[in-house]
């Protein structure tokens, strides 16, 4: 399985960010810690963050056929962006969003997302932990897709 992790804008600055909300682990310890699950599942996996929105776009675009599955934290552009619905769609490889926060729980604005309609299964509120949780899923997933 090989596997890429989006992160979007403002996510480099996990640890440093509001941590009452995303905890004070950083962007690097993310990778480190996603990257140790994938190593020992045998699980080859890529990661990319960005802050701008066609750089996400491009980078989806570039998946089609070289990916199996993505797990994608859009954050803001979570709310905002059907160019990235529509980059997901495009591609079609399973994607999974992930929110560390509990978005359901916070602002109105938060309550919309436009690339979760793209994506087969949401985990928000579990921390870091819901990207271990997004990568078992595709790991299921796709095993019951062959
Ligand atoms: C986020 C939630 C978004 O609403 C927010 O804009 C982010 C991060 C999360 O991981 O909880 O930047 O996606």
């Amino acid at each position: 399985m090989k596997l890429l992790v989006i992160n979007g804008p403002n996510l480099n600055m996990l640890g440093i960010r509001e941590p009452g909300i995303y905890g004070s682990e950083t962007y690097a310890s993310l990778v480190q810690m996603i990257s140790e699950y994938c190593e020992q599942k045998g699980i080859e996996v890529e990661f990319f963050q960005s802050n701008h929105e066609g750089s996400i776009v491009d980078r989806i675009q570039e998946a089609y056929g070289v990916f199996d599955g993505i797990v994608i934290n859009p954050a803001a552009y979570t709310h905002t962006s059907v160019a990235i619905l529509d980059a997901l769609k495009a591609v079609s490889i399973p994607a999974v969003e992930v929110h560390i926060s509990a978005v359901n729980e916070r602002e109105d604005f938060r309550q919309i997302s436009y690339a979760g309609k793209a994506c087969v299964k949401t985990y928000m509120g579990l921390g870091f932990n819901g990207y271990i949780e997004a990568i078992k899923f595709l790991e299921d997933y796709l095993q019951k897709k062959q």
